[in-house]
């Protein structure tokens, strides 16, 4: 029997998923910044045949703000750098559709998916900070509240989306004897007037061989779920358990039906693995991870959640105090269940701030038995693969000499790339442009 495939993605942080992995020995404190790092772990990742590289990003820090988060490359200008140094595997940037311009992105994606030879992704996030309208011209009062962020997102991608087939495949016939550079009959102008959004196009680049990029979302509430369902070939999303990921690609499957879209979303959970030879030696390494966070630096994490709420107001060994709606406009997803937990569980708030500081998971352990725990989750189908953040020094370079062979061994991971594009290695069909389909049909 053919086995249920698993894909994967590294998330390429600076200096570690963790806010204090920079302070551990084995890591250079500056690496955020180093291009020779980034291409490092992009062709590790590469050689582990990894669906992705994977850039998270933000548009607001403070001095509270997770270190990495403080200097780092802007996505799309480092995908683009990781483009000529890699050759097949996908390039995925996280850009945010509440603070940006949809003709501005469209255009970056499409550069560097023909950069990279139809290899670029984009990772749809709605900006949870509200800070982040001080950078943009607006007061914090101006930024959207979380439905509206929702809806202008629809709205957004529809633009985007609509930009990227301004020219149909076979528009530039560049024919030099009757000089023309394209056919007239193959460009189209969107001309898109809507409640957010007035554009008109069309777009000044043609699309790339998967026709378009590959469309993650990362944002898990109803109104996360129904834009994925809507809009996304895949979802970027991090649930604390097998169970809770079951039940949420039920959601996604159930919304994707809702919506009358006949695609299979591809669910990727976010974990962090930490591998040692030994179980033993797995777990000091999450030690030496977790040691290095003080309970002030925890807090100040567990903040960031709440849009920037100070948690050093309370007494750090009481119950987890009660916030009413406070985070709901913010990351509504992780307060809600930050909430739920802390109270289920009676625990403290510095339990709960060293929890989401380094949090455990089964992802811990030998190579067999992250193995065979990865195996447990396709086999219940609660992922369709997983994005690697690091959290351990070179956990990368292990999972891909350590994990990655069990997986062939077992069935379960490709042993090279079926194809070229980031949309087909995903199991993804080749994006058809909208207009040459009319004229098919
Ligand atoms: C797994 C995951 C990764 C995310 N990554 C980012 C990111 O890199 N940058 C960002 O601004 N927001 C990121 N977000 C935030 C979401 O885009 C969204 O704004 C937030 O989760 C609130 O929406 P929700 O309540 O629908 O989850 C991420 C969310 C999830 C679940």
């Amino acid at each position: 029997m053919v086995k249920k495939q698993v894909h994967f993605g590294a998330m390429i942080h600076g200096v570690g998923g963790h806010i204090s992995s920079w302070r551990h020995p084995e890591v250079n404190p500056k690496q955020s910044v180093d291009l020779q790092f980034y291409t490092q772990q992009a062709q590790i990742a590469e050689r582990g045949k990894f669906d992705v590289v994977f850039i998270a990003d933000g548009l607001f820090i403070n001095e509270k703000s997770i270190p990495h988060f403080l200097n780092r490359f802007e996505p799309v200008t480092i995908l683009s750098a990781l483009a000529a140094v890699t050759n097949q595997v996908g390039l995925v940037g996280t850009i945010s559709t509440s603070y940006s311009e949809p003709f501005n992105v469209a255009r970056q994606l499409a550069s560097l998916d023909l950069i990279s030879n139809g290899r670029a992704g984009w990772n749809v996030v709605t900006t949870p900070l509200e800070s982040t309208a001080l950078n943009f011209n607006k007061k914090i009062e101006d930024h959207p509240s979380h439905p509206e962020r929702y809806e202008i997102a629809k709205e957004y991608l529809d633009v985007v989306k609509g930009l990227w087939d301004s020219w149909e495949d076979d528009a530039f016939i560049t024919d030099i004897e009757k000089d023309l550079f394209f056919d007239k009959e193959k460009l189209h102008v969107l001309d898109y007037k809507g409640k957010y959004f007035n554009v008109r196009g069309p777009l000044n680049i043609q699309r790339s061989i998967q026709g378009q990029p590959v469309i993650f979302q990362a944002g898990s509430s109803p109104a996360g779920i129904e834009l994925a369902a809507r809009d996304a070939d895949a979802v970027f999303s991090a649930p604390k358990s097998l169970e809770e990921s079951q039940q949420f690609k039920q959601k996604l499957a159930d919304a994707s039906l809702n919506v009358g879209r006949n695609t299979e979303l591809k669910l990727f959970p976010g974990i962090s693995p930490i591998v040692g030879d030994t179980a033993e030696e797995a777990e000091k390494r999450y030690w030496e991870v977790a040691e290095l966070v003080s309970d002030e630096k925890a807090l100040a994490y567990l903040g960031r959640y709440f849009d920037h709420h100070d948690f050093s107001q309370y007494n750090i060994d009481a119950p987890f105090p009660e916030l009413g709606d406070l985070g709901r406009n913010s990351f509504q997803a992780f307060t809600d269940r930050i909430k739920q937990y802390a109270k289920e569980e009676k625990l403290t708030l510095r339990e709960v701030a060293l929890r989401e500081a380094t949090p455990r998971s089964n992802f811990i352990g030998t190579p067999e038995h992250i193995a065979d725990e990865i195996i447990r989750w396709i086999d219940a189908d609660a992922a369709d693969g997983f994005i690697i953040t690091t959290v351990a020094p070179h956990t990368l370079e292990d999972f891909v000499e350590k994990v990655v062979p069990i997986l062939q061994e077992k069935g379960y991971y490709r042993e090279d790339y079926p194809a070229s594009t980031l949309r087909e290695n995903l199991g993804l069909p080749i994006k058809e442009n909208r207009y040459s389909k009319q004229l098919i049909k």
